[in-house]
């Protein structure tokens, strides 16, 4: 039997856009509606009506923590006037959340932004970063006393990405460096002056950013030009912004769900005959480990932010769970201050370009458990791996 820490986080993750629906005053929604994405959100889960019945489902599955997004083109779908009926929403949530025991972790920023900050450059003007704090500073002014964990930024690294070099989402702005360079910078300016904000409001507040950090790997070991490609993308992806954020973080946000591959010539099929999801990534637990380890290194609380799995039929999701479990468990004996686990994620939802084809859900759209959410709610409620839980 693997046992967790005293207190240790059981929770799933969600994203505003992503479950909500209708968010039309979103950068995200504009695309969608211009046919410059391959899908439309429309109504999502339907979250912003129903997000009773997804605390319902929290606690159904026997978990204590919750990261939700809060959606800034809602809260301010104008440059400089704030819904209060949007705020008035969300602190509902939360109250709600506190009443059933459940931790939030709230992100501020998960990919979408208000279209009038789009229209503005969005995250590569430098104007986002004032902007970023003031809209920070009115949400910390209405839930100080209801959150403590925070994250400013989900993922900078993808949505730099995505949006300036694959291009593929808004801005949709392919091979467009000083986008991705700016986004990033701005990014870990916009972090560093959001987390005073929300320390000034709440002294023991946590903040940190969600960095999705994916091993990259040479195709060729052996190969000097594949290695040096693995450590130079892997630096310029994902290490500098976590090096340089370092001084401005409380914890560190860790989003794992596979590795890549990297050499060259460049794009090529990856060296691996392992499992797959339904998203065509590999399974790979070991993989969490030495994600774990890494950012150990900076003696932080650590909390994985995401981990989970598209696996329509449900025949993939238990093993998976379990076998990235004991990777965690295995990082805390080995010293790593692990705080809590967020599964990406509790229902199928809105799952960006793919619409809602993949299905990392612990629940269906309907709302319906997964037989997987059984088991990891079973892991949740003994805060342990028992043997009769354990895959493999
Ligand atoms: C992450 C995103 C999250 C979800 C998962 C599958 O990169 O943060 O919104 O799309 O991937």
């Amino acid at each position: 039997m693997q046992r967790f820490p005293e207190g240790f986080l059981w929770g799933a993750a969600t994203a505003a856009h992503q479950i909500e629906g209708n968010n039309v005053h979103s950068d995200w929604w504009r695309a969608e509606q211009a046919g410059l994405l391959p899908h439309r959100s429309e109504a999502a889960c339907d979250s912003w009506n129903a997000w009773r019945d997804d605390i319902a489902l929290l606690k159904e599955i026997g978990l204590n923590a919750y990261r939700l997004s809060l959606e800034w083109a809602r809260i301010e779908p104008e440059p400089g006037y704030f819904d209060q009926l949007a705020i008035d929403t969300y602190k509902a949530q939360l109250e709600a959340l506190k009443e059933a025991g459940i931790e939030p972790l709230v992100t501020l920023h998960h990919f979408t932004s208000p279209r009038w900050l789009a229209d503005r450059g969005g995250w590569s003007n430098p104007d986002v970063v004032p902007r970023f704090v003031n809209y920070a500073q009115h949400v910390a002014q209405h839930t100080k006393d209801l959150v403590r964990w925070w994250v400013t930024i989900n993922e900078p690294s993808i949505l730099a990405f995505k949006a300036y070099l694959e291009g593929s989402w808004p801005p949709h702005q392919p091979r467009n460096l000083r986008g991705y360079v700016r986004l990033m910078r701005h990014a870990r300016r916009g972090h560093a002056l959001v987390r005073q904000v929300l320390k000034a409001s709440r002294q023991d507040a946590m903040v940190s950013i969600a960095f999705a950090i994916w091993p990259l790997q040479p195709v060729r070991r052996w190969s000097p030009i594949d290695q040096a490609m693995a450590r130079l993308g892997d630096w310029f992806w994902q290490g500098r912004i976590m090096r340089r954020s370092l001084p401005a973080l409380d914890w560190i946000g860790v989003n794992y769900y596979s590795r890549t591959f990297v050499g060259w010539p460049w794009p090529h099929n990856p060296p691996t005959t392992g499992e797959k999801t339904d998203f065509g990534w590999e399974v790979y637990p070991q993989g969490l480990y030495d994600v774990l380890l890494r950012v150990g290194c900076f003696n932080k609380p650590v909390v994985i932010t995401e981990n989970g799995i598209s696996d329509a039929d449900d025949d993939q999701r238990a093993d998976y769970i379990v076998a990235h479990l004991r990777e965690v468990h295995r990082a805390i004996l080995a010293g790593v201050d692990i705080r809590g686990y967020m599964h990406w994620t509790l229902l199928d939802n809105f799952e960006w370009a793919e619409g809602f084809e993949q299905r990392f859900g612990l629940a269906t759209r309907e709302r319906e458990l997964r037989p997987s959410a059984r088991v990891y709610g079973g892991i949740a409620r003994a805060n342990a791996i028992t043997s009769r839980l354990s895959a493999g």
